[in-house]
């Protein structure tokens, strides 16, 4: 049990716990909410003891082992299966005392050492490590490259998966699904459900919350209230006690009204009905939610974009991909892709798994060159582009106002709004700096708080053309409301790609789909999107499977006269068995890719996703079996 107990938090100036209480059952899987900057991390770190409380005490079971993700960039060139291998730190340490054992010749320690390694489960570590990295997307043939072959993101997925492979009590999550895309959000949320102990998770996405926690712990105002329930019955409870505040109702009027003036403003043309659709479905969520979102104490808007030119951009005849280094041909993800952005469009961009969305947008954002063919863009373009990798763009000694008085100086003349001191202070104080936190080194910010400074940044710039790649990520729900209205009022052109559906749903009027080397117009929604990403896992899987098998021997030939007749049955034998059950799987699958093709409601999407998974999961592991029998019962019989 964790027993938190007129705790005491201070940061800086800021009491983040005032006498907080709270009491946590073993077994239990709890949500940590609240605002950004509200103290979730800084509670995190007393809970691991980097951090210790200024007053009251906490306890925790002394004896309790605990696994939570650490947040730096791994540099080894170790293999990402070794790497994700090591976090099973209780295996790690009886390796060692095997060794000591063998150096000192102790026989009876030997024997006591290959018992425990036994029991620790050192013989399928390796396929539970496997499991576990290609579980959050990565490719079989993935699994022993190095670590630093592998981008920010993907890296931080290994981190990811080592946390995960450690044995542990107590699970701490900090926002562990800002690197994953939707696929391996889904497999994760599988995953976490299965786990035994007691778990803490921060996060911001409402449906992974409600997917993996039955406790609810809300930090606000410096105390700490615990709920029984998953996020949406904190929700509902939270609401139903603040309903009764009238100034809160009040704001959530304001909120109604904006959103009906919207609606009745775009659904008299045609081309916005669909939008005006999504927000009239919006106003019937906020009926039970607003309360929660009035708490909202901020909102925005992006300024009317000088002049937009049309087209924004031609791509003609463009592959995007990486140069190659050292004289090495380039990395072609992308190919003949031909495309012009014109003005207003609000372009969602959707593909699975490492298809290229963020090196399609990175090369309209000149980060990156285009490997062939050309790009033009308008006279007058201004690209603003936030990436998830910006947030290291921003400096750590310097505070946000350093920031701002930075920019205005690289813009100079071509700054449209203005730039002295006063002005920067009172823009930063509209994007909710205020008063001591506009000089508040950007280092001991909280991830929220950076990311509302890049964006804050990238709104002075008045852009007329937007490339937003995951933009929600660290920001918690009102902001990204806030972000949500402010997009729908924006003028310029949009490109968004994300992984959050309300707001790919609230904003994008038409999609684009990135894969298997194109770029090609998505005439769907949001809900067939997902049944594609379902279908694309699939494939790869297939892939990976044909790849694998075909250098291997074909299956022996029963009658070729076998010699050692009496390993070669029980070999056989399990091959009949695992091929019945080959057979099976797909039997079974196919009901539930009917009901897929039905139009489901979206949790029964997610509940028949994860059973094709399990099922598909089992047939890779069943074809590995296979083949290995075959190989095997060839061998014998040659
Ligand atoms: N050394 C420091 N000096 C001043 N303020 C600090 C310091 N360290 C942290 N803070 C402030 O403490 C607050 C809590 O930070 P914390 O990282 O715990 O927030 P959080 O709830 O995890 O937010 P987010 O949802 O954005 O991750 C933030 O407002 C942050 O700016
Ligand atoms: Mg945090």
């Amino acid at each position: 049990m964790i027993n938190l107990f007129n705790i005491v938090l201070r940061r800086g100036a800021k009491v983040l716990l005032d006498k907080a209480s709270v009491t946590m059952q073993p077994g239990e899987k709890v949500g940590l909410v609240g605002r950004n900057g509200a103290g979730k991390s800084t509670l995190f770190a007393l809970l691991n003891g980097s951090l210790h409380e200024d007053g009251g005490e906490m306890q925790m079971p002394a004896q309790w082992q605990m696994a939570q993700v650490a947040q730096n960039m791994p540099e080894t060139d170790e293999s990402a299966t070794d790497f994700v291998l090591d976090g099973d730190t209780r295996l790690a340490a009886l390796q060692q005392a095997l060794k000591v054992a063998e150096a000192s010749e102790d026989g009876m320690a030997i024997a006591h050492a290959y018992t425990d390694l036994a029991d620790a489960g050192v013989y399928d570590a390796v396929p539970r490590a496997q499991s576990l990295i290609q579980g959050l997307g990565f490719r079989p043939d993935q699994l022993d490259s190095p670590v630093n072959s592998f981008s920010g993101g993907w890296r931080m997925r290994l981190q990811l998966a080592r946390a995960l492979m450690c044995p542990s009590d107590l699970l701490l999550l900090d926002e562990p699904t800002n690197h994953l895309d939707l696929d391996a959000l889904v497999w994760l949320e599988g995953w976490l459900k299965t786990y035994a102990g007691t778990m803490v998770v921060i996060s911001h996405d409402r449906e992974f919350l409600d997917a993996v926690t039955n406790v609810t712990v809300h930090i606000e105002h410096g105390r700490l209230t615990r709920y029984g329930s998953n996020y949406s019955g904190f929700e509902t409870l939270r609401a139903q006690q603040l309903a009764l505040q009238q100034s809160a109702f009040s704001k959530q009027q304001d909120k109604v009204a904006h959103l009906q003036k919207f609606i009745s403003r775009f659904k008299a043309q045609a081309s916005k009905a669909k939008q005006a659709q999504s927000r009239v479905k919006a106003l019937e969520r906020m009926e039970k939610i607003a309360p929660v979102l009035a708490e909202a104490d901020f909102t925005f808007e992006f300024r009317t974009p000088g002049n937009i030119p049309n087209p924004m951009l031609s791509i003609t005849d463009a592959s995007f991909g990486y140069p190659g280094e050292d004289g090495a041909p380039p990395t072609v993800i992308l190919n003949n892709v031909s495309k012009s952005v014109l003005a207003g469009q609000r372009i969602g961009i959707l593909g699975a798994n490492g298809q290229g969305k963020s090196t399609f947008i990175k090369t309209v954002a000149k980060d990156l060159g285009a490997i062939a063919g050309t790009i033009t863009e308008g006279k007058g373009l201004r690209i603003g582009y936030f990436a998830q990798q910006e947030l290291d763009v921003l400096r750590p000694d310097d505070n946000p106002l350093q920031h701002m008085i930075r920019l205005a100086r690289e813009l100079g003349a071509d700054a449209k709004e203005p730039s002295r001191e006063q002005d920067l202070r009172s823009y930063l104080g509209s994007f909710n700096f205020g008063g001591e936190m506009v000089l508040q080194p950007v280092g001991t910010m909280s991830g929220g708080e950076k990311a509302r400074l890049v964006l804050a940044m990238m709104v002075w710039q008045r852009p007329n053309l937007l490339l937003l790649d995951e933009p929600t990520n660290h920001l918690d729900l009102a902001t990204r409301e806030a972000l949500a209205m402010a997009l729908n009022g924006f003028e310029g052109t949009l490109m968004l790609v994300s992984h959050d559906r309300a707001l790919l749903r609230s904003v994008c009027e038409e999609f684009w789909m990135v894969g298997r080397g194109k770029v090609a117009p998505f005439d769907g929604d949001l809900d067939e999107y997902q049944r594609y990403l379902l279908d694309e896992a699939k494939r790869q899987r297939e892939l990976a499977k044909a790849a694998a098998a075909a250098p291997a021997p074909a299956p022996a030939p029963v009658a070729a006269a076998p010699k050692p007749a009496g390993q070669i049955k029980p070999l056989q034998k399990e091959l009949a068995t695992v091929e019945a059950r080959i057979a099976a799987i797909s039997v079974e699958k196919t009901p539930l890719e009917e009901r897929l093709q039905k139009n489901p409601a979206a949790s029964e999407i997610a509940e028949l996703g994860r059973k094709l998974k399990a099922l598909g999961d089992e047939a890779a592991a069943l074809d590995e079996r296979w083949l290995e029998l075959s190989s095997r019962i060839e061998e014998l019989s040659a």
